[in-house]
């Protein structure tokens, strides 16, 4: 799993959009008063304590100690365990796991992995129900932040897993699930904190693969990445915009299958 060096505080109070997102999975999850729950990526612990309130149990994991911190700070009646998606290991079963925002972060070639992880955290006929970026998001984006590094001389580092339905599809079913939904869609969306809100989004999620810069040369690539953005219809009154793409599934774990 790809390591990103996280700033839990500026998530919740910069970035709490990602999760607030995640909410909109309920209809698509579909939970039950008796159900027990796997949150696989809890992050900071917003979106499994929103589940919370839904379900009989909800356990979250996240491979971040410093997410972790602040998920256990902000919601103590809630289990928040350090595991690795590619390393499940788990030894209890869930009705359904569910995952917001995570499976971008895994590397391609540990997705089957991760899938096989999941299908066996599962019951025989539990549902696996996630959100995550899909085919050519943030792409206007990422690619003007490409072209700054190759302005400032910086060779890319890190990629981020965005399928398509068919790709990820794929995953599922060699995994052993039954793939029963997928949806594509795109969801431009406003970045808090005005002017600043692409330096912010790009000091979370991009720069911390850049931890070996110095700070000058990070706020070289954050204002050329600007500058190529701010005639596009990412920059709109003085605010920007992400292009996210995100895409959503629900499988299940088969009937018939060994527990
Ligand atoms: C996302 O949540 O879509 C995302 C996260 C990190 C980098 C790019 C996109």
């Amino acid at each position: 799993m790809r390591k990103n060096y996280w700033n839990p505080t500026d998530y919740v109070t910069k970035h709490s959009f990602v999760y607030e997102y995640g909410n909109d999975l309920i209809s698509l999850l579909k939970p039950k008063k008796t159900d027990v729950i796997l949150d696989l990526g809890c992050g900071t612990g917003n979106f499994t304590q929103y589940i919370s309130q839904y379900v009989s149990k909800i356990i979250g994991i996240d491979s971040s100690l410093e997410m972790l911190e602040k998920a256990k700070e902000q919601f103590q009646d809630i289990p928040f365990i350090n595991k690795d998606a590619t390393n499940l290991g788990y030894f209890e079963k869930f009705d359904a796991v569910v995952s917001n925002a995570v499976l971008h972060w895994i590397n391609e070639k540990e997705q089957l992995t991760v899938a096989k992880n999941v299908l066996n955290a599962l019951i025989p006929g539990g549902r696996f129900v996630a959100e995550f970026g899909g085919f050519r998001n943030c792409d206007k984006i990422f690619k003007a932040f490409e072209r700054a590094l190759v302005k400032c001389g910086i060779e890319k580092s890190g990629e981020f897993y965005f399928p398509t339905i068919s790709q990820y599809g794929a995953i599922l079913e060699n995994a052993g699930f039954d793939f029963k939904y997928a949806a594509l869609f795109e969801r431009k969306t406003k970045l808090s904190d005005a002017q600043n809100g692409l330096a912010n989004w790009l000091k979370m999620f991009t720069l911390p693969q850049y931890q070996y810069l110095s700070d000058n040369i990070k706020e070289s690539l954050i204002r050329e990445t600007e500058n190529s953005l701010k005639e596009t219809e990412l920059f709109i009154d003085n605010e920007w915009y992400a292009d996210y793409v995100r895409i959503r599934i629900c499988a299940y774990k088969p009937k018939g299958a060994a527990e």
